[in-house]
């Protein structure tokens, strides 16, 4: 059962308070950004922010206080009813405070008068350091402040431990919560890809296609995409970050797509690639079903104790013998391995953590080895193959960009596919373009 969202965001806070002991954490959320004069960008909060508080407004800063007793206080806008006529619902601080229970609330302008009384006789303060100047100068004069009224008797934090060391385990493994969101965002957005496969046809624009994905992901509710949507027919798909999306679909491409959107907070993070005629030919099928075994051995690999690289190297093993088999490469396959010939081909990583950021928070490895998949775990398995064309490449691959992307939860026996719904068998996929 999903608990009420405030006692998650409260238990979140409470952790934190338990790890840092004698320390008080500073986490300020993002700022809006100006778009062009008087236009912003739409409003994304911080992620460290939102997972510790469950606010999405602007100019807003939690302060947890460690300890046995913790103590949670937000600053916030305060209440302004002009504003507000323009611009919408502000909670304000005595609003804030009982909504999302804090013990205490004040407006963001009480900042530099409650800061230091907060940081004084605190021997830790965590807080993200190099993240942001604005808040580094503004943390650093709170700091100051305290140091300079060492002759009254109170002492300044002597160390600052970066918060995200801390918030970057928790986020790392999923609680029921953000896995019921992350389930809603995946069925979302897995819907949106059938959308494109069924709507995608000869003569149509990239951007056609797209637009079919943002009125999937809007029309069930997701806020925004989770990242610039990629819709990259023909040679396109060979650009790895390609989104101009403004190219013709022409009937003997393939055409990838990796969208996924962002629901409360949350995103997901798909790629298919499939045939703008609605039939693979020999070529694409070859290279296609090659990516597809890669993609069902590295997913074989995610299960508990396993290492995050295991998913990857099964990829790369995979993906390298299929290039040898194709007249790709030459040589043995241990030699491409090692030499890290198919780079040439495919030159990124099978995955990532994800969660609230694409490229979720946590740590991949550390101290000569990497992390160990746990239960509660999200990340993406995304293995590909790039064929541009030159010296060696056999004319009929070349040209042809294909990714296969899933997001697959760790869970206590195995990996869990939660973006199974949007069809990659290449049945599947012509049974769906073909039948709507
Ligand atoms: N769409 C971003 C990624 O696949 O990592
Ligand atoms: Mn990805
Ligand atoms: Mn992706």
């Amino acid at each position: 059962m999903v608990q009420n969202p405030t006692a998650v965001f409260k238990a979140r806070r409470e952790r934190l308070a338990a790890a840092m002991r004698e320390g008080v954490a500073i986490v300020p959320t993002a700022p809006e950004r100006v778009r062009n004069r008087d236009s912003t960008f739409p409003y994304r909060f911080d992620s460290y922010f939102y997972y510790l508080t469950g606010f999405a407004e602007p100019d807003a800063v939690l302060v947890v206080i460690g300890g046995a007793v913790a103590r949670s206080i937000l600053f916030c806008r305060p209440k302004n009813e002009e504003r507000e006529i323009w611009d919408g619902l502000r909670y304000g601080p005595e609003g804030a405070r009982a909504a999302f229970d804090m013990d205490e609330a004040f407006a963001f302008e009480a900042l530099d008068e409650q800061l230091p009384a907060l940081l004084s006789d605190r021997e830790r303060l965590y807080f993200s350091l190099g993240a942001d100047s604005h808040w580094d100068r503004r943390v650093t004069g709170w700091l100051n402040n305290v140091r300079a009224r060492a002759r009254t008797g109170v002492r300044a934090p002597v160390e600052v431990v970066d918060v995200r060391s801390v918030l970057d385990e928790m986020r790392l493994v999923k609680d029921e919560h953000e896995l019921a969101t992350m389930r809603r965002a995946a069925a979302i957005s897995t819907s949106a890809h059938r959308r494109a496969m069924r709507f995608a046809r000869p003569g149509l624009r990239e951007y056609e296609v797209e637009a079919e994905l943002m009125h999937e992901f809007l029309r069930h509710g997701a806020q925004a995409p989770a990242y610039s949507s990629i819709v990259a027919t023909g040679a396109n798909a060979c650009v790895l970050h390609y989104v101009s999306n403004r190219a013709l679909l022409e009937p003997d491409d393939l055409v990838l797509i990796d969208a996924g959107c962002e629901l409360d907070g949350y995103a997901s993070d798909i790629t298919r690639t499939f045939p703008v005629s609605g039939r693979f030919r020999g070529a694409q099928k070859a290279l296609y079903e090659l990516v597809l075994a890669a993609q069902a051995h590295a997913i074989a690999a995610v299960a508990p104790g396993r290492d995050f690289n295991d998913p990857h190297a099964a990829a790369v093993r995979t993906l390298a013998q299929g290039m040898i088999d194709l007249g790709l490469l030459q040589g043995s396959l241990d030699a491409a391995i090692e030499s890290g010939a198919y780079r040439r081909f495919y030159m990124h990583r099978t995955g990532h953590w994800l969660g609230l950021d694409v490229h979720d928070a946590g740590e991949y490895g550390g101290e000569g080895r990497w992390k160990r998949l746990a239960s509660g775990m999200v990340l993406t398995v995304e293995p590909g193959i790039y064929v541009r064309p030159g010296e060696g490449v056999p004319q009929a691959l070349s040209n042809i960009g294909i990714r296969i992307e899933d997001d697959v939860l760790v869970t206590p026996d195995g990996g869990e596919v939660l973006t199974a719904a949007a069809p990659k068998a290449i049945v599947d996929i012509e049974a769906l373009m073909r039948d709507g």
